[in-house]
């Protein structure tokens, strides 16, 4: 490591440290601490164990910057400060609170910042990638999830960091994020190496349904030797929310039994938008479905087969003969 990554290396820790102490400690802090302690429910043991952070307006960084008399081309490469046209620069974050983006061994190595209000300002925005930042690399909280993914063989993968940081409150620290992309090659080889065992815990809503069939498939293609389970949470919430809406001993709950396989979390996929009681659309979802289930153990099918037939009223023999045909196609 040459002196400028050092440098740019010690520039992110003691960022993370000014952020903090003036979330917690100042006047300037003081409505970003109500925003996380009335609105997100966060306690200060749990905002300090995340290392979160506000950055005030008045550039405190640029402060400190100039007080040790940083080099201008280490202050750049930080992605810490935007330029003007002016050629001023100024805190890239300032009025958003920061969340410390780390590495596996736990250096910080960037952040993710949250507009308070969602009215004028984008609601969250990243470091750019740079050679200290690849969110294609990057998980969220694997430095301190890395031993409990061992120890439990289990990763949780989660959207967003507030979903991370909810799961650790209901005592689940094996959890991580992909920050606002999505789920990589690179990610699944590096967990793939810790555990065998992945849930997929993406917002209920529309995009985190599509998100979850993306990482499936994803996570399929790259090994055979990770088991997936795909979390069903109430009423399209994410886990924050449930957190938040239901309590956390409902999210945990979730976590432990609203548990799908692949198949069964993709056949309920395939449903959405359709109106089964029409035949038409009946014999088109159960068309996705035998697709689907030709990849399934027998058991498995078997399962599938007389749920439908069940529900829907059809001879669970034609099912097995309509999946037989499917097969041989
Ligand atoms: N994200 C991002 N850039 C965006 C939107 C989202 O990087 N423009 C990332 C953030 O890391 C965020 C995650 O994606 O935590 C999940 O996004 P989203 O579900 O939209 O966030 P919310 O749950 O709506 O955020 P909050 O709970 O803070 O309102
Ligand atoms: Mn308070
Ligand atoms: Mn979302
Ligand atoms: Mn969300
Ligand atoms: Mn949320």
């Amino acid at each position: 490591v040459d002196n400028t990554t050092q440098g740019i290396y010690q520039l992110y820790t003691a960022a993370q440290r000014l952020y903090q102490h003036i979330l917690l400690n100042t006047t300037s802090g003081e409505q970003a601490l109500s925003y996380l302690h009335d609105t997100r429910q966060l306690d200060d043991e749990i905002i300090k164990k995340f290392g979160i952070g506000f950055v005030p307006e008045d550039n405190a960084l640029l402060g400190y910057a100039k007080d040790q008399n940083l080099a201008h081309e280490l202050m750049h490469a930080s992605e810490l400060f935007i330029t003007n046209d002016q050629g001023e620069m100024r805190d890239r974050f300032a009025g958003r609170i920061v969340w410390p983006i780390k590495s596996d061994r736990g250096q910080v190595v960037g952040f993710s910042g949250r507009a308070l209000d969602n009215n004028n300002k984008i609601k969250y925005m990243n470091s750019p990638e740079s050679p200290f930042f690849t969110k294609s690399k990057l998980l969220y909280n694997f430095d301190l999830a890395k031993n409990v993914i061992r120890q439990t063989n289990t990763v949780m993968i989660f959207e967003g960091f507030m979903d991370v940081i909810s799961a650790s409150m209901a005592a689940e620290d094996n959890a991580v994020a992909t920050m606002g992309t999505a789920l990589t090659n690179e990610h699944v080889q590096h967990l793939v190496r810790i555990a065998n065992r992945v849930l997929l815990v993406y917002d209920g809503d529309e995009a985190g349904q599509r998100a979850a069939q993306r990482s499936i498939t994803l996570i399929q293609e790259n090994t055979k030797d990770i088991e997936i389970g795909v979390v069903h949470l109430p009423d399209k919430l994410d886990p924050d929310e449930v957190r938040l809406q239901q309590g956390l001993s409902t999210l945990k709950q979730a976590l432990h039994q609203n548990i799908q396989t692949p198949v069964e979390f993709l056949i309920s996929v395939s449903r959405v938008g359709k109106n089964l009681s029409n035949q038409a659309q009946y014999l088109a979802f159960l068309q996705e479905v035998m697709q689907l289930l030709k990849q399934a153990t027998p058991v498995e099918q078997d399962i599938q087969l007389t749920r439908i037939a069940n529900e829907f009223g059809t001879a669970k023999s034609a099912l097995q003969a309509q999946l037989e045909q499917t097969n041989k196609s």
